[in-house]
């Protein structure tokens, strides 16, 4: 396929459902060869590199890793970089919510939650890094939140783990300027299993589209925003945060 990142090599995590989802596929259109990492089992990631190679895309799948557990990074890492050759396009997607009351969470919700939203973001951070240096430069895109802005009544945890990934993503960006850009998206409410399995649910829907465009996000437009800090038109930008939110938060 041709198009703005044709011959780019990108890796996508938490790319078997929901915006990573959207994301390999746009990517993928637009050219890029795509690695989609996950822990989902091999049918989920092995689905999506099947559609986008029925569609005339390159794709494939690296199944059963968790972001946060260094080991299994290091060897997704490896695998990927064996079959990509190189690393253009580092989309650190993988991320949980877990929603309750502060003081009803436990330590290990706090651990398992900045596990895979921080530590997660940092360790294939890390990796790709090490390979971009090594051929000379590349782009990372860090999923941040909305909520890292606004706060969120019981879900202290996951506001704070965004946060991290946006004060990651501004000192990544001074840190490998001019070689590296490392730019976040911070979404408003998209339409995925995050939100739950009341998510169509219409006093969810109604609670989760209170911005001035009155709705939540489909995938794809989030997607959308993550093609262009990937592409030709964002060469000027790094250590910049876009938000696809409805306008719910302005800057
Ligand atoms: N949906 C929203 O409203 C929303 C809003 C703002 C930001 N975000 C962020 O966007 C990103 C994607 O969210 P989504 O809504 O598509 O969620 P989702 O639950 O639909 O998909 C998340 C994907 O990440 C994978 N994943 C989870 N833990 C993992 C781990 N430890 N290692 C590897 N993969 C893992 C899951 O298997 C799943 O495929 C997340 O970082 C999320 O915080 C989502």
């Amino acid at each position: 396929m041709s198009g703005s990142l044709s011959g780019r090599r990108a890796l996508v995590t938490g790319g078997a459902s929901g915006i990573g989802r959207a994301i390999g596929i746009a990517l993928a259109r637009e050219g890029a060869a795509v690695a989609i990492a996950d822990k989902a089992p091999a049918e989920a990631t092995a689905d999506l590199a099947g559609r986008i190679a029925a569609a005339g895309g390159q794709a494939f799948a690296l199944p059963q890793t968790d972001v946060s557990d260094e080991r299994q990074v290091l060897e997704m890492m490896q695998a990927a970089t064996a079959r990509l050759h190189r690393l253009d396009i580092l989309v650190n997607n993988a991320g949980i919510l877990i929603e309750k009351p502060l003081l009803e969470t436990t330590a290990a919700d706090f651990d398992r939650l900045i596990g895979v939203n921080l530590r997660g973001v940092f360790l294939v951070g890390r990796e790709a890094i090490r390979r971009m240096l090594d051929t000379g430069g590349g782009r990372i895109i860090n999923l941040a939140s909305e909520l890292a802005y606004l706060g969120r009544e019981r879900c202290s945890i996951y506001c704070a783990s965004k946060g991290g990934v946006l004060s990651m993503t501004r000192s990544w960006a001074r840190e490998f300027a001019p070689t590296i850009r490392v730019n976040a998206l911070a979404p408003g409410p998209t339409d995925t299993a995050m939100l739950g399995a009341e998510s169509t649910a219409p006093e969810t829907l109604a609670k989760e589209s209170q911005n001035p465009l009155g709705r939540i996000a489909r995938p794809e437009e989030i997607a959308e925003a993550a093609v262009f800090l990937a592409g030709p038109g964002a060469t000027f930008m790094t250590g910049q945060c876009l938000s696809p939110n409805g306008g719910a938060a302005m800057f």
